[in-house]
């Protein structure tokens, strides 16, 4: 019995052989197609559950399952460590997935989860302000430049013609790197400064927030004029305590989360009761024309990370590996000719 193994080897392999626009589109799509056709009867997707410590370190560390029933049981282990890129030189999200055979529980494949985070993270956002973004959004605002940042941005210029991105970071150092990430996609960077920030949010026709902000803080930006179409992607909001975005703003906006159940024990939605919520993304896509005219409206896709995002995530990256046999198959599980005896290593 063999696990497929795919390391960051292989996946670096994959981006080199596909190219990183076409497996965001590719990643893009997928979602879009597991949202049309999700349905919670034959798919299972429980709200995560996890650690969380501040002593002796800051940290938190979740599993994110999800069933299909009669095929695969997914799970991600992520990590979240906002001191790991300061202290370090670590990624704040770093992650791992694994798939499990519901027929007999082995174990199928395990990878790395870092790039699959980031990338499904931007992927789902894209797809969310492909349905509820105003058509002709040309630009788009990121308070938070960190590792997520840059796949919220690809992600929204695979899907909108962006004509320019206004940056804001409390770390100067993560603004400045920035346009130096994000050089592939050719998109003018204008670094915002302190006094900026308000002028970054009321100019953005799409807005991401993919803070790292501390549990408590007060909102990232302070309420103010926006756009009335302004598509807000919320990313950073998922923990309890933890939020990014001026009450009022939520208030007055349609919100949309990833995972309702989650939303409103993490996300966003936190600070809301479950009346006052739009329907999950997956109802948008399932029936978009009901939710069309929400394109001229002020509307937030609350995104806490949805496990079933993953399992289309590493279903996707399996499938070119399998594609470009790359991987290593490797016997970790314990099994023998005697099923009866474990202490067995024929
Ligand atoms: N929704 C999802 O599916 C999903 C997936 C991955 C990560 N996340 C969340 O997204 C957030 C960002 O993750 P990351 O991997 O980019 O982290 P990161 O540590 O790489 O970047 C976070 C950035 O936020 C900045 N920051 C902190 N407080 C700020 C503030 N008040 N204003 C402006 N900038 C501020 C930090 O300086 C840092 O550069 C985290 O909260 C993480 O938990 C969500």
């Amino acid at each position: 019995m063999q696990t497929m193994l795919l390391t960051v080897h292989d996946i670096r392999q994959i981006v080199a052989a596909m190219g990183i626009q076409t497996l965001m589109r590719e990643m893009i799509n997928a979602l879009e197609n597991a949202f049309r056709c999700y349905d919670p009867l034959t798919t299972q997707v429980p709200a995560r559950a996890g650690f969380s410590y501040d002593q002796p370190f800051t940290g938190l560390l979740e599993w994110m399952p999800v069933l299909v029933h009669g095929q695969t049981v997914t799970v991600k282990m992520v990590g979240y460590h906002p001191h790991n890129p300061d202290q370090h030189e670590l990624p704040t999200i770093l992650s791992s997935i694994g798939t499990y055979d519901v027929r007999t529980g082995q174990l199928l494949a395990l990878m790395d989860g870092t790039f699959l985070t980031a990338l499904r993270t931007g992927a789902a956002s894209g797809l969310a302000a492909s349905y509820l973004a105003h058509p002709d959004s040309r630009v788009m605002g990121i308070v938070g430049a960190g590792a997520q940042a840059v796949t919220q941005l690809h992600a929204v210029a695979e899907l909108f013609a962006i004509q320019k991105v206004c940056i804001y970071d409390v770390d100067k150092s993560a603004t400045a790197s920035f346009m130096n990430r994000t050089r592939f996609l050719g998109i003018p960077v204008q670094v915002m400064a302190d006094d900026q920030l308000d002028e970054l949010v009321r100019s953005a026709d799409i807005l991401c927030t993919a803070t790292s902000t501390a549990i408590g803080s007060p909102p990232v930006f302070a309420d103010t004029v926006t756009k009335p179409w302004l598509h807000i992607n919320a990313i950073g909001s998922d923990f309890p305590g933890k939020t990014e975005l001026p009450l009022t703003l939520v208030e007055r906006a349609i919100v949309h989360p990833d995972f309702t159940e989650q939303a409103l024990k993490e996300g966003e939605s936190q600070r809301l009761v479950v009346d006052a919520l739009g329907p999950p993304l997956y109802e948008v896509v399932q029936a978009p024309d009901k939710y069309a005219a929400e394109r001229e409206r002020l509307t937030i896709f609350d995104s806490t990370g949805w496990a079933l995002e993953d399992a289309v995530a590493a279903e996707l990256l399996l499938s070119h590996a399998r594609r470009l046999q790359l991987g290593q198959t490797l016997h970790i599980q314990h099994t023998s000719t005697d099923p009866l005896n474990p202490y067995d290593f024929s």
